[in-house]
């Protein structure tokens, strides 16, 4: 079905007096829907229809043709107001809902591909706090994409590759660590990290160290053996860990190809990039200068052969092209980095790659954390950054405490409380448009009251409840529409009749802040039904328990888009 927007907007158009696309742009939703729940004002049609705002309204409402599901259409002081009917857009609404399940108001498929790398850490590091970001936007993304039609291939593309190994190595030698099997099959990313902390240290005082670093990587990129192996072992310890992590966030990729996957697919692009005459050299360095685009020159290969990340994501874009022929390419990657994608991006252009446009870069801002009462950029280098592993325990450590004091009987409460902790940190994470800082504080993200994960999981928890305790599941025939006309029931039902646009608006703006959002509002329209309008023991029981279940199915599904994972008992 179109939208009542649509619908008016061709019913309009029928009057003669404009055309569809006019009105469209002129309907709006007024949040007070005493004079109707679409309005259109007339006052900018007075000039070209030389006629008074008020008698334009007046004849509009005379001819307009009232679309099914509207109930009535009313002239007031120059605007046209459309009133819809409530019990058809209850019945509508709920019918739609109980057949399409968790799937109600996702769009079918569009036969479209989109590519999404998301989290993409480097190797080496343990995954700090603000890792969170790209990895639960780019987690959210890739369900409402799939949710707005389109098929999607998620992807980590690791930092598995460059100098920082050379480190690595370099440190492992150093410290003469033992290089059996047994042991490189052990290793852990705190290991890794102390390693890498203490390079940063000592190369302070030895200036040649970096030099080391830089020979060791190159000699792993030439293909020597037994750094090849130390390689390995770094790689599968961080690996492992990350999958731990990953597990307790519920996120998972489809393909984990990161930098070093590119290593032999680079060659192929340094030719193209010489035969088309891209490539020069400048101070050592071979690079694509970009200045036509006002852009700095773009970095392809160091004096000493090795290549960088630049090389590598131009390798890895192509890839993804050959491979999966995607219509869109997402890189949610921390502002910081606008740059190169800018730059990744020109240098497709001139490689004659006319899908270079087809590439975004999803930028989000920063986590900030209170250093001594500061509000600060955590540093994963100098310590002050936080583990995100460490953060997930403490949030799952005090939504334990809640639970105990409410409800110590509860069954997996330990397993609850990682869900709501973590669900709580993501929400937090999500609410707001992402290029927006998000300031991170303990008790405002783990209350439950407030524009919050627990508040939000309290209303689902809530609606699973009601319907445990009442004990069947009621069918479409038993249901009464006309009694859920009432203003608490309309105005909830209201609000679960937008998910399909919901989705698309986040979907097309990159936003998963448009269904948080969306999440509240169904929560508290939810939570003031529930309040107001008695579910169990009422006359109105079947009618309205049935909204309960409507909007227990598509709050569950929200919440599940966000990735946050809905609760059903706490
Ligand atoms: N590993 C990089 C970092 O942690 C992010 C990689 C983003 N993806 C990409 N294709 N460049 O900063």
């Amino acid at each position: 079905m179109n939208s009542f927007e649509a619908q008016i907007a061709a019913a309009l158009e029928a009057t003669g007096t404009f055309s569809a696309n006019a009105a469209l742009k002129l309907i709006s939703v007024p949040p007070d829907t005493t004079h109707g729940n679409f309005t259109i004002p007339c006052f900018s049609l007075a000039k070209t229809l030389r006629k008074a705002p008020k008698i334009i309204a007046e004849e509009l409402a005379a001819q307009v043709k009232l679309p099914s599901g509207l109930s009535k259409v009313e002239a007031v002081n120059g605007y046209l107001n459309f009133f819809i009917d409530r019990s058809f857009l209850a019945k509508s609404t709920l019918e739609a809902i109980d057949a399409k399940g968790l799937d109600y108001g996702h769009a079918d498929s569009n036969g479209k591909v989109v590519c999404i790398d998301f989290s993409s850490p480097n190797i080496g590091k343990e995954l700090a706090f603000h890792h969170l970001r790209s990895t639960m936007i780019g987690n959210s993304l890739s369900r409402i994409y799939k949710a707005a039609g389109y098929k999607v291939e998620r992807i980590n593309h690791l930092g598995d590759w460059g100098t920082a190994f050379g480190k690595l190595i370099v440190m492992y030698l150093r410290e003469n660590r033992p290089t059996d099997d047994a042991t490189l099959d052990s290793l852990t990313v705190k290991e890794l990290n102390i390693l890498y902390a203490s390079f940063s240290k000592i190369s302070k005082e030895e200036p040649g160290l970096e030099d080391e670093a830089r020979a060791a990587f190159t000699k792993l990129e030439q293909g020597d053996e037994f750094y090849r192996k130390l390689w390995t072992a770094f790689r599968a310890a961080t690996l492992k860990e990350l999958n731990r992590i990953y597990d307790m966030l519920g996120v998972s990729f489809d393909h984990y190809t990161g930098e070093s996957f590119f290593e032999d697919k680079i060659p192929a692009i340094l030719d193209e990039l010489r035969e088309k005459k891209l490539m020069v050299k400048s101070q050592e360095l071979d690079v694509v200068m970009l200045d036509e685009f006002d852009l700095g020159p773009c970095l392809i290969r160091k004096s000493d052969g090795s290549t960088l990340y630049a090389t590598r994501d131009l390798a890895a874009a192509n890839y993804r092209k050959q491979e999966y022929n995607f219509d869109k390419c997402l890189y949610v990657v921390d502002l910081g980095q606008a740059l190169h994608f800018k730059q990744v991006f020109h240098v497709l252009k001139k490689m004659g790659r006319e899908w270079y446009k087809d590439m975004y870069h999803i930028p989000f801002g920063v986590i900030l954390q209170l250093v001594d009462g500061k509000w600060e950029k955590g540093k994963t280098r100098t310590g002050t950054a936080s583990l995100l592993r460490d953060v997930i325990e403490a949030a799952q450590k005090k939504i334990l405490e809640f639970i105990n004091e409410k409800n110590p009987d509860l069954e997996n409460k330990e397993i609850i409380a990682r869900e709501i902790g973590v669900s709580a940190i993501t929400f937090n994470d999500l609410k707001n448009s992402r290029l927006k800082d998000v300031k991170f504080d303990w008790d405002a993200v783990m209350s439950f009251e407030g524009d919050t994960g627990p508040y939000v999981q309290n209303a689902h928890v809530r609606l699973c409840s009601i319907m445990r305790k009442a004990g069947y599941a009621v069918k479409l025939d038993e249901v009464d529409y006309a009694q859920l006309q009432d203003d608490n029931a309309y105005e909830l039902i209201k609000v679960l009749a937008r998910k399909g646009e919901k989705i698309l608006a986040a979907c097309n703006t990159d936003e998963p802040s448009v269904l948080a959002q969306y999440a509240l509002e169904i929560a508290e329209y939810a939570h003031r039904f529930i309040h107001n309008d008695r579910v169990l023991g009422s006359a109105e029981e079947k009618s309205r328990l049935f909204l309960v279940q409507a909007t227990q199915i598509v709050l569950e599904n929200v919440l599940d888009l966000l990735g946050l994972f809905p609760i059903r008992q706490m």
